[in-house]
């Protein structure tokens, strides 16, 4: 087999087969590789005429069709199905040539493969890939990590199959050495998980506390579409409420059963600030609101608990209620960016990875689930001072929050009044509320801490550590 092609994709399942045609439809010659061999065969007996495939019905015919340096692209399950495909290709190849690892791997895996794969002279490309499968095959936003060198041979391919942003720029850039790239997508994941429950609590309010109808409602998400809200997750959100099931003639979303599932990125998201101890409190109520969900037999056990016996909204109130859950929904989101890009600065800090943050929200404004309207302002944000302790020391993102702070307020006392969960909101609101504060009751924490395990504190008016003798007369000694 001559080494003709440019790039080799080896597990075609959706993602996988859709990226392998997303080179070919760019003008490169992709060798299409499989474990069983007939999912390689039916790739180029269906879409053949789309490109330039070459067809690889073992790993060493796949290696053997790659051009040098040989960039393979790995698509399968994150975890030890990851491990063995690297077992299986990496004794054949050379040194210089690269791994790509397109799935959602986590990123420590990513930094232990790269770190076992460099001894070999390979280059491991941890790379996050966003977009579904409408995105792999017509412009994902990816999110390469690995050595620069690795980018120089695979950036401008990437950046030709990638999503533009409405300027015309690629939905892709070098995010960092190792497991940097692996990292950003696994926080890309967490805000979705947070853009998506506070989508969904206000479709909640907006039907028991206001009172309306799914369509109605996907009307509304229509018009809130066309406004700073913007994005792919508001879209398709109109389209799922709009929907009407085919069998019941009910609106679709009430014959779907309402346990969400998971399968693990937003988790990590959550564990990974733990460890780091960034506050991604709106991106912890995502994951935990799925839990709650899925808990069926808790569930069931606990629905006849007592609630509050509040009347919804009259008609005539409801839409100007549905303006107060716009500015709710609008100044949560703004927390939940908040939180994640804290989290990838820490990270960046932690690993030594040098993370541009205008760079990520400028590659996550298309192609990605997250796409939205909202990420150029993030950007422009960073542009504007790269070293932005946080989102909301933004001059524009302080005075929107500010803005919508009553309605906020409102749209919480409302969820309450009626007993509807609401703790993205909810959440969201006491993060500004703790920053913006000028003391935090953590001082009684410490307090506390001082007095049952004689743990220390720092006060206000000098410095040194200091511990009170409870047990004792009380008085302070230095510790
Ligand atoms: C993407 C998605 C993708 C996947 C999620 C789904 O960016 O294209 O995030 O990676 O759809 O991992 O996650 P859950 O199954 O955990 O909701």
């Amino acid at each position: 087999m001559s080494a003709s092609a440019q790039i080799g994709v080896t597990g075609l399942a959706v993602m996988g087969r859709n990226l392998a045609r997303n080179f070919a439809r760019n003008g490169y010659t992709v060798a299409v590789h499989n474990r069983t061999a007939a999912k390689a065969r039916a790739l180029v007996d269906e879409f053949g005429q789309e490109g330039e495939f070459v067809l690889a019905e073992t790993a060493e015919d796949f290696v053997a069709a790659l051009e040098r340096p040989r960039r393979l692209v790995v698509m399968v399950k994150a975890g030890e199905p990851t491990d063995a495909v690297i077992q299986e290709f990496a004794p054949l190849l050379e040194p210089g040539d690269m791994i790509v690892d397109g799935g959602n791997a986590h990123f420590a895996d990513t930094r232990r493969r790269e770190r076992e794969l460099r001894e070999q002279g390979i280059h491991f490309v941890g790379t996050g890939v966003s977009g579904g499968e409408e995105g792999a095959l017509n412009g994902p936003s990816i999110m390469p990590g690995g050595s620069k060198e690795s980018y120089d041979a695979l950036g401008p391919m990437l950046e030709k199959i990638s999503a533009k942003a409405a300027d015309g720029s690629p939905c892709t850039a070098h995010i960092g050495p190792d497991g940097a790239g692996h990292f950003v997508k696994m926080v890309h994941n967490g805000i979705e998980y947070a853009d998506m429950q506070l989508i969904a609590e206000a479709y909640q309010l907006l039907r028991e506390v206001a009172g309306y109808s799914p369509a109605e409602i996907a009307d509304i998400f229509r018009t809130w579409n066309t406004g700073r809200l913007d994005s792919y997750l508001i879209e398709i959100t109109a389209e799922v409420l709009a929907h009407v099931d085919a069998a019941t003639g009910e609106p679709f979303v009430d014959v779907v059963q309402d346990q969400a599932e998971q399968k693990g990125t937003g988790r990590w998201t959550v564990q990974i600030a733990l460890d780091l101890g960034v506050p991604v409190s709106g991106i912890a109520e995502a994951v935990f609101a799925r839990s709650v969900s899925g808990h069926k037999d808790l569930r069931d056990a606990s629905r006849g608990l007592a609630g509050p016996k509040a009347e919804p909204l009259a008609k005539n109130e409801a839409a100007a209620f549905a303006d107060q859950v716009e500015q709710a929904l609008y100044a949560s989101k703004i927390v939940s960016y908040t939180q994640g890009f804290h989290e990838i600065a820490a990270g960046s800090e932690e690993y030594g990875w040098g993370i541009d943050l205008g760079a990520v929200s400028a590659i996550w404004r298309g192609g990605c689930i997250i796409r939205a309207a909202f990420l150029d302002r993030i950007r422009a944000a960073y542009d504007a001072r790269a070293d932005l302790p946080s989102l909301l020391a933004d001059e524009g993102f302080a005075r929107e929050i500010g803005e919508a702070q009553d309605d906020w307020r409102a749209v919480l006392v409302a969820a309450t009044r009626q007993g509807v969960p609401a703790p993205g909101f909810a959440a969201a609101l006491a993060y500004y509320d703790a920053l913006r504060a000028d003391r935090l009751p953590a001082a009684l924490t410490q307090g506390q801490r001082d007095y049952f395990g004689a743990h220390t504190y720092r006060r206000t008016d000098r410095e040194g550590s200091f511990h009170t003798l409870w047990g004792g007369d009380r008085s302070e000694v230095s510790a």
